[in-house]
């Protein structure tokens, strides 16, 4: 690909109904990496990620999670993932999020110019919609009649809708795929082309308005499609300039058609200029198993970035896998990697080379001729060249050739036995050597390029720089260790698993009224209560409490206490409860927790609400510590609360008293 003035590289916008899972860190780090090796050439780039927030998945996510309020939902998870982006040395230039007014316009916009161009029209839909890919399936894109990347049936909708003449198109679309450089890498073009040779149909492009998303400018009564709004981020997030440049859309495999097919259509229905390319990287499992946000076993890739560091995994992930291809995550092979490739090759080399400079030149290495072996074995412009074919794996294979050389020619020349010049020119080129290296890692490796450069005392370098020879002499400051070698752990562990502390928010605490109160048959201290838990829970919920010495039956009506609904279910004294009621106590008396203004059945939080686990086992829930604090109560400095207002006690009690 050749660059043209600017490079701008875009990752697809994520959708927020969880937060990332190792599938998308995989392609914000590879466009990342891509982007930062643009910035290494000096090259105006600009790097766009985001999040697609007008699914109707974010209605759901936000609506299973306790939320009334969808936008702060959806402004809580975009914190969760611009988080996780900074902890994963996500190095973007622009963030955008679908919700923004900004972007809402531009979509707006470009809906109306192609509606006046005669592109856009109304009429009936009836076929099968797949809420998990946001998409109507025709018959043959189904797998015994489920959608193959979710697993679930689509719905059947009948509705009226907007429709974009896709079919107007398929000429144009049919050249432009042909275009060697479009869709990357060659396999995913062919797969386009017989998709476009089959015959395009005309797509539907809204949905009905259902109080969520970008409403189509001139009918209100409809919202955009949230693939024809979210395409559109690719305009809305950066400036015109990125757009006359080198254009590169990274998606994975299961979105290419939008991209290569739906997308070029739409930007050549309004007049804009085409993408570059559209690259297609592949799938990856984890331990052979398919990720998936619905299936449960997605990975959390903070998880590795603390265990084993940001750079280990942004490098195991691009060395793993050949980009573009399918590939397997494993934690086995992510330690090998690190250990072999990381701790041994690159962290060995610099440690010897720089010990042997430190014993020997502490006040400095002179520049000296280079050893010509040496520097023959290194080619920059075939690891940017792959760099430039976003042949990631292969720019990495490619450098770690020459790490390798480096210690082959300290192995064989055994610079410790040598004196003198001789000695100085080995040491210079070597030292030479690892600064380029670190340069050429840098993109990948953020972190361990930054300490290599402390180290040798130099700034961080470019590409230009990436000549051997270039600096007048070393003061070299030896320091810290770059990667330490993993131990092996003891008992194999499954290693996908998460072992989570159970936390806040896998307690189902929701606002219950207390609509009846009873004796228990066969104990004097225990009542049995009847709560009402809001629309959803048709059903009462009973439980049994031991409050009968604090509360009498008239006080408890129509009181609004909290329930912890996923208390593992008891039977006590013969009757069934199906919670708790939560309290404080001094011993002497007893404050009930309540929500007087809250809505039965509203959730309690902090701040994130999460989907709380099926069941909790009493001991988890005594080893939450929930205190009493100003007549409020409080998880980790956060007041509970529900939407409306901070959850109080009913009497007055004194500080840090434990919620049982
Ligand atoms: N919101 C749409 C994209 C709109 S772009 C205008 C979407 N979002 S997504 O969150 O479901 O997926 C985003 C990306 O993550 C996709 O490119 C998808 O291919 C990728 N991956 C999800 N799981 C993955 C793996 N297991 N492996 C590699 N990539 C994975 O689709």
């Amino acid at each position: 690909m050749k660059n043209k003035k600017t490079f701008y590289v875009t990752t697809p916008i994520y959708y927020i109904n969880s937060r990332p899972t190792i599938g998308s860190a995989y392609t914000t780090i590879a466009a990342d990496i891509i982007a930062r090796w643009n910035r290494l050439s000096l090259t105006d780039t600009f790097f766009l990620t985001g999040l697609d927030e007008n699914s109707s998945k974010t209605v759901k996510a936000a609506k299973e999670k306790g939320y009334q309020d969808i936008q702060k939902y959806a402004d809580d998870m975009a914190k969760e993932w611009i988080d996780v982006w900074k902890k994963l040395n996500i190095d973007y230039d622009g963030f955008i999020r679908t919700t923004s007014q900004k972007h809402k316009k531009i979509a707006q916009d470009f809906f109306t110019k192609s509606y006046k161009k005669g592109d856009i029209y109304f009429g009936d839909y009836e076929g099968l919609y797949c809420y998990g890919c946001e998409e109507f399936k025709r018959e043959t894109d189904l797998v015994k009649g489920l959608c193959p990347y979710h697993q679930t049936e689509p719905s059947k909708v009948k509705e009226k809708n907007y429709f974009f003449k896709l079919s107007k198109y398929t000429k144009k679309l049919l050249s432009l795929v042909n275009k060697r450089d479009f869709i990357m890498p060659k396999n995913r073009r062919n797969e386009i082309i017989t998709f476009v040779k089959s015959g395009l149909n005309d797509i539907s492009i809204s949905r009905p308005n259902n109080g969520w998303g970008i409403e189509v400018p001139f009918d209100k009564s409809q919202n955009l499609w949230v693939w024809f709004d979210a395409l559109y981020n690719y305009k809305s997030g950066v400036d015109k300039k990125y757009w006359k440049g080198t254009v590169i859309h990274l998606v994975g495999k299961d979105i290419q058609k939008f991209h290569a097919v739906t997308w070029p259509a739409m930007l050549l229905s309004t007049g804009e200029s085409l993408p570059t390319t559209i690259f297609s990287h592949g799938f990856f499992t984890v331990n052979g198993q398919k990720i998936s946000k619905s299936l449960g076993n997605a990975i959390d890739p903070t998880y590795f970035a603390n265990k084993y560091g940001v750079d280990t995994l942004r490098f195991y992930l691009i060395r793993e896998i050949p980009f573009g291809q399918d590939g397997d995550f494993s934690e086995e092979s992510l330690k090998a990697r690190h250990n072999n490739e990381l701790a041994n090759d690159l962290g060995n080399l610099v440690s010897r080379v720089l010990t042997l400079v430190d014993n020997n030149f502490k006040n400095g290495l002179k520049k000296s001729p280079l050893d010509k072996k040496l520097i023959s074995k290194l080619n920059i412009k075939n690891i940017d060249s792959h760099m430039q074919k976003l042949e990631l794996q292969q720019a990495l294979n490619e450098t770690w050739k020459f790490i390798n050389e480096c210690n082959k020619h300290i192995n064989d020349e055994k610079p410790w036995e040598l004196k003198g010049k001789e000695l100085e020119k080995h040491l210079y080129t070597l030292t030479e050597s690892v600064r380029v290296i670190a340069i050429l890692v840098s993109p990948f490796m953020p972190e361990a390029s930054e300490k290599i450069n402390k180290q040798l005392n130099v700034k961080s370098g470019k590409l230009k720089d990436c000549k051997l020879g270039l600096m007048k002499g070393y003061k070299i400051k030896k320091g810290e260790i770059l990667f330490r070698k993993i131990e092996q752990e003891e008992p194999p562990k499954n290693s996908v698993e998460l072992k989570e502390e159970i936390g806040f928010e896998d307690f189902d605490f929701r606002v219950a009224e207390i609509k009846g109160v009873k004796d228990h048959p066969n104990a004097d201290k225990l009542y049995i209560l009847l709560l009402d838990v809001g629309k959803e829970n048709a059903d009462d919920v009973q439980i049994i409490s031991g409050i009968k010495d604090y509360y009498e039956k008239q006080d408890l009506i129509g009181k609004k206490i909290i329930l912890l609904k996923n208390l593992k279910k008891a039977v006590i004294r013969g009757v069934e409860s199906q919670g708790m009621l939560l309290a404080v106590s001094d011993g002497k008396k007893l404050s009930l927790l309540t929500a007087p203004k809250s809505r039965n059945g509203e959730r309690i939080f902090i701040d994130l609400r999460e989907k709380a686990k099926n069941v909790v086992e009493i001991k988890d829930f005594e080893r939450l510590n929930l205190l009493s604090k100003n007549g409020k109560i409080i998880y980790t400095n956060k007041y509970l609360r529900t939407e409306k207002e901070e959850v109080v006690l009913d009497k007055k009690m004194k500080d840090n008293l434990k919620v049982s």
